[in-house]
């Protein structure tokens, strides 16, 4: 379960001023990918705009960095009223990095920040030819239970637990302090 990143890769929250990186991930998405990321096919107007508004107060990202480049990102949003305990979930990585290992580890962080913020329901707006996705989300059976013709999974035991909390937190200590040091490195890079 635990696979470790491919050379130079990270997975670290996205900051609020990150929404260029983003962007700029998500316009490097091959026609496919970015076909199977929204669900349909969708201009790079779009693309940009919904960059822009992904980080909203609620909205929480993962990314998978590169030697300081995104290259891959999972999105978390609750959506509608609170009590329904609803959100959604996208994923996307570049191309040369698919199919090794990173969905899942995306995933894996997607789930445990989901469940510590006590969300029970998961939407992916997933193709019905999308097979990897449905793939990854079926290595997770035990965590998730799926419906695929609704694409909804329900997060098993959405509540956390300190074990759980102190996960997310060990986790973000180790992409606060790679973070900090990537933007050290670039702030001393010349110019
Ligand atoms: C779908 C996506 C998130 C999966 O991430 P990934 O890093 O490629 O997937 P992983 O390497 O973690 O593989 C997950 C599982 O998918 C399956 N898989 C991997 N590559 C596959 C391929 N080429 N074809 C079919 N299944 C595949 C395997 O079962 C794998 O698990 P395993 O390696 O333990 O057997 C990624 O490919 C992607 O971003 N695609 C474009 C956008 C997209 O489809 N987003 C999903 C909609 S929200």
């Amino acid at each position: 379960m635990h696979d470790p990143l491919p050379r130079g890769g990270l997975i670290r929250k996205l900051w609020i001023g990150e929404a260029d990186l983003y962007r700029d991930h998500l316009l490097r998405l091959d026609p496919v990918s970015r076909r199977n990321r929204f669900a349909g096919a969708v201009s790079e107007d779009f693309v940009r705009d919904y960059a822009d508004l992904s980080f909203g107060i609620d909205s929480l990202i993962h990314g998978f960095f590169v030697d300081g480049t995104l290259r891959g990102a999972a999105e978390l949003r609750p959506i509608g009223a609170p009590l329904t305990r609803e959100a959604e979930a996208a994923f996307s990585i570049e191309k040369p990095w698919q199919s090794h290992g990173v969905g899942s580890l995306l995933l894996e962080r997607t789930l445990l920040a989901a469940r510590n913020r006590g969300l029970k329901f998961l939407h992916m707006a997933c193709l019905a030819d999308n097979k990897r996705m449905q793939q990854l989300a079926r290595k997770y059976e035990a965590e998730l239970s799926f419906d695929f013709s609704n694409v909804v999974g329900e997060v098993a035991a959405p509540r956390p637990t300190p074990l759980s909390m102190m996960r997310e937190i060990l986790a973000d200590g180790h992409g606060f302090a790679t973070a900090m040091f990537d933007v050290q490195s670039r702030l001393l890079k010349p110019v």
